[in-house]
């Protein structure tokens, strides 16, 4: 191990700890094979070294990597370390090294981000240009359309921008040392899903805003619950399960008293674990007693953690699985015509993730189907056998002739 300057990093290197930013926020996984196309990434986070290794020939050197599908290709051509068909060497290392190439729109994403102007002295704005960019990131993630509905991506983020420009103090609540990074991605993507689905539901400006603002702080209670319950990845026992409880009543005690928040977000901070029927916490409201803003939230919220699932936990929920999980709870749990509308507006495959099919193909997701969002439109990258595919393969997994087709597995 070694510590090398941003600028040195090539993609004989892998990442040896943890990088967090200067706020506190996972930036990336040890594990992770660099290569040169992080180093702006990087460098606009504040990073200036990282601690590496030189990549063995055993490390796993295939693009897909940062999909975590370490395996999946194990008998592919595309595992070894040289392409097998010369004639198209260009075309599979451009392939290897970043397989959304084929995405009809691919783009810089940093390109999409034009903040205000940015006081790199001010630690304040710091947090909050990352904050944006991850907003920004969450909107690409979860929109139907991902990079390509820039006018969402850029309205999503002025918005945002417009919340946290000249309040600190929100910012300060999103302190990240103050929770942890899972939280603070999370309460991220819940802001953005929340956002994007008032926006489907026609609120007002000022509502999308409110709903914005309790989305993004609706778990700072967390804040005051000790450690070894909030970050604990074992069942919790019955005593620190009612510690963890208490979540939404100390983030509405804490909250309810700055000015610049208004009640109906401090509502849903207090409500987002209540559910229609009463099964939920901390007062077990039921039906409308739930504030519509909170019901949202809270619909959003396990929604995100289940999505969110797929990549950090052992026990992976697909799409399919998050998609009956939703309809067996809507009018118990969660209002129906909200499950509705979360479902054919949100991404359940974002575009750019990889999947593998029944027959063992494995494609990109380049379009997502709002009708039937467990059928994605798919760029077929390798064939059943593990080679590349020569030419154009798409298939539209909504089409009747092809629902033969399932996914099996998807990262990213
Ligand atoms: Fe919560």
């Amino acid at each position: 191990m070694y510590t090398v300057n941003v600028d040195s990093i090539d993609k004989k290197m892998v990442l040896c700890e943890n990088l967090y930013s200067k706020t506190g926020a996972l930036i990336m996984r040890q594990g992770r094979l660099l290569d040169e196309r992080i180093i702006p990434y990087l460098k606009r986070l504040g990073v200036t070294s990282v601690i590496v290794k030189d990549a063995s020939g055993k490390v796993n050197n295939d693009p897909f990597c940062e999909y975590d599908i370490k395996g999946l290709f194990a008998d592919s051509p595309f595992s070894r370390s040289e392409p097998q068909r010369g004639e198209n060497n260009n075309r599979y290392e451009r392939l290897r090294k970043d397989p959304r190439i084929l995405l009809p729109d691919h783009t810089e994403t940093n390109s999409l981000l034009t903040l205000k102007e940015i006081d790199r002295n001010n630690p304040f704005d710091l947090l909050r240009e990352e904050v944006l960019f991850m907003i920004q990131n969450a909107v690409i993630t979860f929109s139907l359309e991902g990079r390509k509905n820039v006018e969402l991506i850029q309205k999503v983020v002025a918005l945002f921008e417009e919340l946290l420009e000249g309040h600190n103090e929100i910012i300060n609540l999103l302190d990240i040392k103050a929770t942890d990074s899972f939280t603070y991605q999370h309460s991220i993507n819940v802001a953005v899903i929340s956002t994007i689905l008032a926006s489907h539901l026609d609120y007002q400006p000022g509502e999308i805003k409110t709903v914005a603002l309790g989305a993004l702080l609706h778990d700072i209670g967390k804040r005051k619950t000790p450690p070894h319950i909030r970050l604990s990845d074992k069942q919790l026992s019955l005593e620190d399960r009612k510690t963890m409880e208490l979540h939404p009543v100390l983030g509405y005690d804490y909250i309810i008293r700055n000015p610049i928040i208004p009640e109906e977000a401090a509502f849903i901070v207090y409500q987002h674990h209540e559910r229609l029927d009463g099964s939920g916490y901390p007062a077990q409201l039921k039906g409308d007693e739930i504030h519509p803003f909170a019901q949202l939230v809270g619909m959003v919220d396990v929604f995100e953690a289940m999505h969110a699932n797929r990549h950090y936990r052992s026990e992976r929920n697909e799409p399919v699985e998050i998609v009956e999980y939703f309809m067996s709870l809507s009018n118990t749990h969660f209002p129906e015509k909200l499950v509705r509308v979360m479902l054919s507006s949100i991404s359940l495959y974002p575009i750019g993730s990889v999947v593998q099919l029944n027959n063992n193909e494995c494609g990109i997701v380049i379009k997502s189907n709002s009708n039937i969002p467990c059928r994605p439109v798919i760029r077929i990258i390798f064939d059943r056998l593990g080679f590349p595919v020569r030419g154009e393969r798409i298939i539209d997994l909504s089409h009747s002739d092809k629902l033969t087709y399932t996914i099996t597995r998807s990262f990213g």
